[in-house]
């Protein structure tokens, strides 16, 4: 486990640079990303460094727009996904060179005084200011302010302010627009041979004109057209500005002279929104919305935004500010990062970077989802709308798969269909199908938003439930009961194993969820349940099958150790010995070893079987819960960052809050102290709203209870804990609409219905309905 010092201050709100140093560049880049959901940018400067693959990578980019390649095989199989998808890096408008008499603006040269870049967590907004003397001694000091807007989805607004210290001369301001971009495909995903290489956006149109800089253009492959634009305000008088367009660039060239605040409002959209024909009338008006608006507006709009974010959503925790800047900092980014629109998902990386080609995972589904259900539940219902909307292209999967009937998810994508070229570690990854309608169960169930399940969930549980009726069999070698063979497990050190725990208790639960649902529909409304059957043509012979594999599923079990074993195979591979692994390789097994070696032997990359546990807890208790705890620990390398969180909130289940204390440790500053050495390539989302989850369902014990056979809740468990180093912390959640809070402090703890008619709390055990306004306090125990 990984404990680094922390790399910026320690700010309970705010995350702060204070020296500029281009060795760290790359990693500030994410660091400092900024998103609304919709549009990605990453932290480079607006001076517009140029630098190499080692150093840095602009990065904008528009959630779903991607780029395909044909897939290059050395080898050919049935069913292999035959394109690429790849978050694809458009054109840059940030950049916006600095002038003084001749003298460019570059923090590289010259001298630099009280340099600062915070990102305000509290605000949304990131800030920068610095006083620089030029190699010929002109001193000015330079005020920059960016933010992607929550409010206007297609718009970036950044301010750049000059301030003359001593000098009179002209100051000019180059806003660029560069379309002459690539992603950096071999640095951050060196693992694959497909592009895209080189620029593969092709421009229609680039013009200067007007005020504006517009773009648009379209990608080579996968038939995406997008088109981008930006315009100014300038507050000092203006002397002179000039156009430029080039091949791949344009520009506006303004000169000023004394102070003077530059404005500028970049737009961004795609064919994925509006048709290509009116992209240039709706960048001009969308610009000249944000324009209308102002600065300061749309500043005040962003704060506003976030401020109600935080009021649900925020963990305050008194008397660790290390931990705080950390919980604070992934909130943000797992909130900025989701997909908001219903068409689009939240990559494992946000729009933070290129790593991971922008896909999106299982991250989602297990680790996202489940907080913002509670904190946010309508950016919650926005994803699952997205992969309710790729509902056609898991069906047809599924029959490549050979399954006649059902839906398959796949285990990367961004349009809905199967990107992922290694079988063992992607496709093989079946698990994906029962994460989907987990989320979709939890929020239903959290949320008791039963329009839902009528219009989608119950849908999508039983399209995913054919699968698993199909995948399988009930299998004489393992007493009749059903089995499900050769898929890899959320453990990726192991691959095409027989009955993994996580995957066929996942997929248990998940056929209980689809039969409960159609009960409910069948109770509550007919009308709903008919038109469902008829639309998913849904025998009732369907839902007794699902019911009699729930029943019969194999869980692979030592019964002499008293444990789950994550597969049948588990004890029969070699034992691992980490010594015979240099330590600088041990983190990159992958790049170092062959597959084989690995899937060999006895070993684990990430939380799986105890993941399995955690998420359906009430199956069993302490004592079973601790044993498989103790076992696992020996086994699990946490080489993946979706590890630790997980191991945390197990150990918080059995009572041991220090050892769960250190995993979280882990967790919570992660990326900001960039405890992988890869946050260049982009955050990790799945880990950063795990460090939520271990607070929440860690710590405080959360769980939801809820009657088996009832695709709702009934109400809640909190059984908290304080770890040693804090006085207490407190936060808030969502249960059925009702806000509630809860506090844990040293003298004791508190559950307050802040709105909401009432619900059933169960603190440590004991069952209360709780009324609103109503406080219900216990000592910790
Ligand atoms: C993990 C997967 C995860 C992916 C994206 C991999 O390293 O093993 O579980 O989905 O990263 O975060």
């Amino acid at each position: 486990m990984n404990s680094k010092q922390p790399i910026y201050p320690v700010e309970p709100w705010s995350v702060t640079e204070t020296a500029f140093n281009m060795a760290d560049n790359y990693r500030n880049e994410t660091i400092f990303s900024l998103s609304n959901g919709y549009i990605g940018t990453r932290g480079t400067f607006e001076e517009g460094y140029e630098f190499n693959t080692d150093q840095g990578l602009e990065g904008n980019f528009i959630n779903g727009f991607y780029e395909s390649e044909p897939i290059r095989y050395g080898e050919w199989n049935f069913g292999f996904p035959e394109h690429s998808q790849t978050l694809l890096n458009l054109p840059n408008l940030k950049t916006t060179k600095v002038y003084l008499d001749g003298e460019w603006f570059d923090m590289r040269t010259g001298s630099i005084e009280d340099y600062r870049r915070t990102l305000n967590l509290r605000e949304g907004i990131v800030t920068r200011s610095l006083t620089w003397t030029s190699p010929y001694g002109k001193h000015i000091r330079i005020e920059t302010t960016r933010f992607v807007s929550f409010v206007m989805k297609n718009i970036m607004v950044q301010r750049i302010r000059i301030i003359p210290l001593d000098f009179k001369g002209e100051i000019g301001l180059l806003s660029m627009l560069d379309a002459n971009v690539e992603n950096h495909t071999r640095v951050t995903n060196p693992l694959i041979d497909y592009g895209p290489f080189g620029r593969t956006l092709n421009a229609d149109k680039i013009t200067a004109i007007n005020d504006m800089l517009f773009y648009a253009g379209r990608t080579t492959n996968s038939g995406l057209k997008m088109a981008c634009g930006c315009v100014h305000l300038l507050t000092s008088e203006r002397t002179d500005k000039c156009y430029e367009t080039e091949k791949f660039r344009c520009s506006v060239r303004y000169t000023a002279a004394g102070e003077v605040t530059m404005d500028k409002f970049i737009a961004y959209t795609s064919s994925l929104d509006i048709p290509d024909a009116e992209f240039n009338g709706y960048i001009r008006w969308i610009l000249h919305e944000a324009k209308q608006q102002g600065f300061d507006v749309l500043a005040q709009k962003q704060r506003d935004y976030m401020t109600s974010f935080w009021e649900n959503a925020d963990v305050e925790i008194d008397g660790d500010d290390v931990i705080q800047q950390g919980i604070r900092f992934n909130l943000f980014h797992v909130m900025q990062s989701a997909g908001r629109d219903g068409r689009t998902g939240m990559g494992a990386k946000g729009l933070s970077g290129e790593g991971y080609e922008g896909h999106y995972f299982w991250d989602t589904e297990i680790y996202v989802l489940p907080v913002l259900i509670h904190t946010f539940p309508n950016l919650a219902k926005s994803l699952l709308d997205y992969r309710y909307s790729t509902l056609d292209a898991a069906r047809a999967r599924a029959r490549v798969l050979g399954h006649a009937q059902g839906a398959l998810y796949p285990w990367r994508t961004i349009n809905g269909e199967e990107c992922s070229t290694c079988v063992p570690l992607g496709t093989a990854q079946y698990h994906i199908n029962a994460d989907v309608a987990y989320a979709f169960t939890q929020y239903v169930k959290i949320t008791g938003d039963t329009d839902y399940l009528k219009a989608k969930a119950a849908e999508v549980l039983c399209e995913t439930a054919r699968v698993w009726a199909d995948v399988g069999s009930f299998s004489e070698a393992r007493g009749g009961k059903y089995c499900i063979c050769c898929v890899t497990g959320p453990d990726e050190y192991s691959a095409f194993v027989d009955n993994n725990f996580y995957t066929n208790l996942m997929a248990r639960e998940s056929l209980k969820s689809a039969v409960s649902a159609l009960k409910w529909l069948e109770e509550n409304d007919l009308n709903a349940f008919d038109a469902l059957r008829r639309k998913i043509n849904l025998q009732l012979s369907e839902p007794v099958l699902w019911q009699s594999i729930a029943g019969n599923m194999y869980l692979p079990r030592d019964e002499k150790k008293g444990v789950y074993l994550p597969d049948d195979g588990f004890f029969l591979r070699k034992p691992w010995d980490d010594r015979q692994i240099p330590p600088e390789k041990r983190h990159l097994l992958y790049e170092n070893y062959h597959p084989l070696f690995i899937w060999r032997q006895r070993m684990a990359k990430q939380a799986d079987t105890i993941l399995a546990m955690f998420l359906h807890s009430g199956y069993f208790d302490c004592e079973e819960m601790s044993r498989n705890y103790d076992f696992y620990q020996e086994f699990t390398l946490h080489h993946s960052s979706l590890s630790t969180c997980v191991f945390g909130i197990a150990a918080s289940a059995i009572g041991r809050t220090d050892e769960a204390y250190r995993y979280f440790n882990d967790s919570a500053r992660m990326d900001m102290d960039d405890h992988h050495n890869n946050v260049y390539a982009g955050i990790h989302a799945a880990n950063m709203a795990g460090t939520w989850q271990a607070i929440v369902f860690g710590f405080a014990g959360l769980r939801i209870n809820s009657d088996p056979k009832s695709p709702l809740a009934d109400g809640l468990e909190l059984s908290p804990k304080l770890p040693g180093r804090w006085n207490g912390y407190r936060f808030r959640i969502f249960f059925k609409g009702m806000p509630l809070e809860v506090s844990v402090q040293k003298s004791g703890c508190s559950v307050r219905l802040l709105d909401g008619e009432s619900l059933n709390v169960i603190l440590y055990g004991e069952k209360r309905r709780l009324e609103k306004e109503e406080i219900l306090c216990a000592n910790i125990k």
